[in-house]
């Protein structure tokens, strides 16, 4: 067993699990405060579940394995690495179509998942294909107009971190200076950017893919 990371009192250790042969990621908030546990930690691993459980199927979303106790979730592992960490000339040709379009299949089953604008959410599987985890922040789509108006943000959000990553990434020698996409108007980026400081929580110290510290 490895730490993808080593979690912080306000988030969950992040180990990488093998089980005859099969690997999985297990989010385990089993050494965080109880009161963390009870009032944080399930609820987002019950989050997380439900949005998995609904994107089953499409691939380049984890699949969902369940909880080996309350208090973890077992997720199956992608092969490969985080956006953040590959070179532009590493991508594959076709890499942001692609992953364009699994952001699209995603927000077709009503899901946003509002938090691509962090590289490590994105990844390039060892195949080459496009991955997206890390569904803690999605927003399922409602009636309700608020709910509304805000899943429809993060749907924007969602496509314009993938315009973002491809602006950064992205060598292509037809079209070398693409258009920009239409940006978010500056109150709701403003909104945006409010909602992600109170969210965010730095952890101690971040491993990268497959860093083997215990
Ligand atoms: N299904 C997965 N396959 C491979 N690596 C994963 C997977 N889930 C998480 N990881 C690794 O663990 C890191 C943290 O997981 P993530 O779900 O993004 O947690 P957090 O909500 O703390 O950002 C990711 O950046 C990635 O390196
Ligand atoms: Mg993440």
């Amino acid at each position: 067993m490895s730490f993808f990371r080593r979690g912080w009192p306000t988030l969950p250790d992040i180990r990488l699990v093998e089980v005859d042969g099969r690997r999985w990621v297990v989010k385990d908030w089993r050494h965080r405060s109880l009161p963390r546990r009870l009032l944080q930690g399930r609820f987002m691993l019950k989050r997380e579940y439900f949005f998995l459980r609904s994107l089953e199927g499409i691939d380049g979303v984890p699949r969902c394995e369940g909880f080996p106790d309350a208090d973890s979730l077992a997720i199956e592992h992608f092969e490969g690495r985080n956006a953040s960490v590959v070179y532009p000339q590493d991508y594959p040709r076709g890499f942001f179509d692609h992953l364009e379009a699994l952001v699209r299949a995603i927000h077709a089953r009503g899901v946003a998942h509002g938090d691509l604008d962090q590289d490590d959410n994105v990844m390039v599987r060892a195949d080459g294909s496009p991955g997206v985890i890390d569904f803690g922040n999605a927003l399922r789509e409602s009636w309700f107009p608020l709910i509304r108006m805000w899943h429809d943000l993060l749907v924007r959000h969602d496509l314009q971190c993938v315009a973002r990553l491809r602006g950064r990434f992205e060598i292509d020698p037809v079209n070398p200076n693409p258009a920009p996409p239409p940006d978010l108007l500056s109150w709701q980026r403003r909104v945006l950017v409010f909602f992600r400081k109170m969210e965010r929580n730095e952890p101690v110290r971040v491993h990268g893919v497959g860093d083997n510290v215990s």
